[in-house]
Protein backbone atom coordinates (compact mmCIF):
# COMPACT_ATOMS: atom_id res chain seq x y z
CA UNK A 1 0.00 0.00 0.00
CA UNK A 2 2.76 2.56 1.16
CA UNK A 3 4.64 1.35 -2.46
CA UNK A 4 1.88 2.50 -4.46
CA UNK A 5 0.76 5.80 -2.81
CA UNK A 6 4.45 6.61 -3.12
CA UNK A 7 4.31 5.46 -7.02
CA UNK A 8 1.32 7.83 -7.42
CA UNK A 9 3.06 10.66 -5.52
CA UNK A 10 5.96 10.29 -7.72
CA UNK A 11 3.97 9.81 -10.60
CA UNK A 12 2.23 13.10 -10.07
CA UNK A 13 5.37 14.99 -9.31
CA UNK A 14 6.58 13.90 -12.27
CA UNK A 15 3.87 14.93 -14.22
CA UNK A 16 3.86 18.28 -12.88
CA UNK A 17 7.52 18.28 -14.31
CA UNK A 18 7.28 17.08 -17.32
CA UNK A 19 4.28 19.95 -18.00
CA UNK A 20 6.01 22.23 -16.34
CA UNK A 21 9.25 22.02 -18.94
CA UNK A 22 6.76 21.52 -21.33
CA UNK A 23 5.31 24.44 -20.66
CA UNK A 24 8.67 26.40 -20.67
CA UNK A 25 10.51 24.82 -23.55
CA UNK A 26 7.37 24.10 -26.04
CA UNK A 27 6.93 27.56 -27.18
CA UNK A 28 10.31 28.63 -27.20
CA UNK A 29 11.19 25.49 -29.74
CA UNK A 30 7.85 25.28 -31.45
CA UNK A 31 8.63 29.52 -32.43
CA UNK A 32 12.18 28.56 -33.57
CA UNK A 33 10.37 26.18 -35.83
CA UNK A 34 7.75 27.61 -37.18
CA UNK A 35 9.09 31.50 -37.71
CA UNK A 36 10.31 32.05 -40.89
CA UNK A 37 12.24 35.04 -39.77
CA UNK A 38 14.22 33.37 -37.42
CA UNK A 39 14.50 29.80 -40.30
CA UNK A 40 15.92 32.21 -42.92
CA UNK A 41 17.84 34.12 -40.58
CA UNK A 42 19.67 30.37 -39.63
CA UNK A 43 19.87 28.94 -43.21
CA UNK A 44 20.32 31.87 -45.32
CA UNK A 45 24.12 31.72 -44.04
CA UNK A 46 27.48 30.73 -44.97
CA UNK A 47 29.90 29.23 -42.44
CA UNK A 48 31.81 26.30 -43.98
CA UNK A 49 33.26 24.03 -41.17
CA UNK A 50 36.23 22.61 -41.94
CA UNK A 51 37.10 19.00 -40.51
CA UNK A 52 40.54 17.61 -40.19
CA UNK A 53 42.78 18.57 -42.88
CA UNK A 54 42.95 16.26 -46.09
CA UNK A 55 45.86 15.45 -48.30
CA UNK A 56 46.01 16.65 -51.99
CA UNK A 57 48.93 14.52 -54.61
CA UNK A 58 50.28 17.75 -56.25
CA UNK A 59 51.74 16.91 -59.74
CA UNK A 60 53.60 19.22 -61.46
CA UNK A 61 52.52 17.73 -64.80
CA UNK A 62 49.12 16.70 -65.37
CA UNK A 63 46.75 15.99 -68.62
CA UNK A 64 43.87 18.06 -66.60
CA UNK A 65 43.36 21.85 -66.77
CA UNK A 66 45.39 22.04 -69.58
CA UNK A 67 45.62 26.02 -71.41
CA UNK A 68 42.61 25.18 -74.71
CA UNK A 69 40.36 23.28 -75.78
CA UNK A 70 36.79 21.99 -74.97
CA UNK A 71 38.03 19.38 -72.08
CA UNK A 72 39.96 22.32 -70.25
CA UNK A 73 36.96 24.89 -71.00
CA UNK A 74 34.70 22.16 -68.90
CA UNK A 75 37.35 21.08 -66.15
CA UNK A 76 37.35 25.14 -65.57
CA UNK A 77 33.69 25.71 -65.83
CA UNK A 78 33.41 22.90 -63.34
CA UNK A 79 35.74 24.68 -60.76
CA UNK A 80 32.49 26.56 -60.02
CA UNK A 81 29.59 25.30 -57.46
CA UNK A 82 27.10 24.83 -60.27
CA UNK A 83 24.70 27.05 -59.46
CA UNK A 84 27.39 29.61 -60.13
CA UNK A 85 30.04 32.10 -57.60
CA UNK A 86 27.50 34.21 -55.23
CA UNK A 87 26.02 33.32 -51.94
CA UNK A 88 23.05 34.96 -50.42
CA UNK A 89 23.20 36.11 -46.79
CA UNK A 90 20.57 38.32 -44.69
CA UNK A 91 21.68 41.35 -43.79
CA UNK A 92 20.65 43.16 -40.53
CA UNK A 93 18.00 45.25 -41.98
CA UNK A 94 16.46 41.98 -43.52
CA UNK A 95 17.68 42.46 -46.96
CA UNK A 96 19.37 39.82 -49.28
CA UNK A 97 22.65 40.90 -50.14
CA UNK A 98 24.75 38.64 -53.03
CA UNK A 99 28.13 38.25 -52.75
CA UNK A 100 30.85 36.20 -54.21
CA UNK A 101 33.57 33.59 -52.36
CA UNK A 102 37.25 34.50 -52.59
CA UNK A 103 38.11 30.86 -53.46
CA UNK A 104 35.86 30.87 -55.97
CA UNK A 105 36.63 34.55 -57.68
CA UNK A 106 40.56 32.63 -57.45
CA UNK A 107 39.72 30.18 -59.94
CA UNK A 108 37.53 32.19 -62.25
CA UNK A 109 40.48 34.33 -62.73
CA UNK A 110 43.04 31.57 -63.60
CA UNK A 111 40.52 30.59 -66.12
CA UNK A 112 39.79 34.11 -67.03
CA UNK A 113 43.89 34.25 -66.97
CA UNK A 114 44.21 31.27 -69.19
CA UNK A 115 41.81 32.27 -72.19
CA UNK A 116 44.28 35.32 -72.47
CA UNK A 117 46.70 32.70 -73.61
CA UNK A 118 45.10 31.43 -77.01
CA UNK A 119 43.46 33.01 -79.65
CA UNK A 120 40.19 30.55 -79.12
CA UNK A 121 38.70 33.09 -77.07
CA UNK A 122 37.91 36.43 -76.89
CA UNK A 123 40.79 38.73 -75.66
CA UNK A 124 39.41 40.47 -72.27
CA UNK A 125 43.21 42.97 -71.11
CA UNK A 126 40.91 45.17 -68.87
CA UNK A 127 39.75 41.91 -67.14
CA UNK A 128 42.84 39.74 -66.98
CA UNK A 129 44.57 42.69 -65.27
CA UNK A 130 41.89 42.63 -62.61
CA UNK A 131 42.22 38.80 -61.96
CA UNK A 132 46.21 39.67 -62.18
CA UNK A 133 45.84 42.05 -59.39
CA UNK A 134 43.28 40.13 -57.87
CA UNK A 135 45.44 36.78 -57.57
CA UNK A 136 48.54 38.85 -56.51
CA UNK A 137 46.48 40.44 -53.56
CA UNK A 138 44.49 37.70 -52.36
CA UNK A 139 47.46 34.79 -52.27
CA UNK A 140 49.55 37.63 -50.70
CA UNK A 141 46.49 37.90 -48.08
CA UNK A 142 47.07 34.02 -47.01
CA UNK A 143 50.43 33.26 -46.99
CA UNK A 144 50.77 29.24 -47.65
CA UNK A 145 54.21 28.14 -45.62
CA UNK A 146 54.66 24.67 -47.76
CA UNK A 147 58.20 23.98 -48.18
CA UNK A 148 59.01 22.77 -51.73
CA UNK A 149 62.33 21.67 -52.33
CA UNK A 150 64.05 23.75 -54.73
CA UNK A 151 65.80 20.77 -57.45
CA UNK A 152 64.62 17.09 -57.38
CA UNK A 153 66.79 13.78 -57.31
CA UNK A 154 66.49 13.78 -61.12
CA UNK A 155 67.33 17.46 -61.78
CA UNK A 156 63.91 17.26 -63.73
CA UNK A 157 61.19 19.76 -63.88
CA UNK A 158 58.83 16.96 -62.84
CA UNK A 159 57.59 17.55 -58.94
CA UNK A 160 55.31 15.29 -57.15
CA UNK A 161 54.63 15.90 -53.17
CA UNK A 162 51.85 15.98 -51.11
CA UNK A 163 49.79 18.60 -49.42
CA UNK A 164 48.11 19.32 -46.18
CA UNK A 165 45.20 21.29 -47.59
CA UNK A 166 41.88 22.37 -45.77
CA UNK A 167 39.24 20.61 -46.88
CA UNK A 168 37.84 22.53 -50.16
CA UNK A 169 34.89 20.59 -50.83
CA UNK A 170 32.66 22.02 -47.65
CA UNK A 171 32.92 25.11 -49.28
CA UNK A 172 31.31 23.56 -52.04
CA UNK A 173 28.97 21.79 -50.24
CA UNK A 174 27.87 25.08 -48.14
CA UNK A 175 27.35 27.58 -51.10
CA UNK A 176 25.76 24.69 -52.42
CA UNK A 177 23.03 24.75 -49.50
CA UNK A 178 23.60 28.68 -49.24
CA UNK A 179 21.93 28.55 -52.95
CA UNK A 180 19.19 25.88 -52.02
CA UNK A 181 17.75 28.26 -49.29
CA UNK A 182 17.91 31.33 -51.54
CA UNK A 183 16.29 29.79 -54.17
CA UNK A 184 13.61 28.58 -52.33
CA UNK A 185 13.09 32.00 -50.99
CA UNK A 186 12.95 33.58 -54.35
CA UNK A 187 10.89 30.99 -56.23
CA UNK A 188 8.56 31.22 -53.42
CA UNK A 189 8.36 27.92 -52.46
CA UNK A 190 8.44 28.90 -48.83
CA UNK A 191 10.51 26.37 -47.35
CA UNK A 192 14.16 28.83 -46.29
C1 LIG B 1 13.89 29.96 -59.97
O1 LIG B 1 13.26 29.06 -60.87
C2 LIG B 1 13.61 29.24 -62.24
C3 LIG B 1 12.75 28.30 -63.06
O2 LIG B 1 12.86 26.98 -62.58
C4 LIG B 1 15.08 29.00 -62.41
O3 LIG B 1 15.47 29.17 -63.73
C5 LIG B 1 15.86 29.96 -61.54
O4 LIG B 1 17.24 29.69 -61.62
C6 LIG B 1 15.40 29.85 -60.09
N1 LIG B 1 16.03 30.86 -59.30
C7 LIG B 1 16.80 30.56 -58.27
C8 LIG B 1 17.39 31.67 -57.55
O5 LIG B 1 16.96 29.42 -57.93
Amino acid sequence: MANSAGTRTFLALASVVVILLLGVTAPVVYDALTNPTTQVQHSLSFHPKFPSPVAMHYEATTVHYTMQGPEADEEFAKLLPLHGHTVHLLSESGVIETFTVTLFHQLKCLDIIRREYSELYPSNPDLTQHCLTYLQETILCRPYLGLEVTKNRFATGRKSREIVCRDWEVVYAEATRNWGVYSAIVNGTGHA
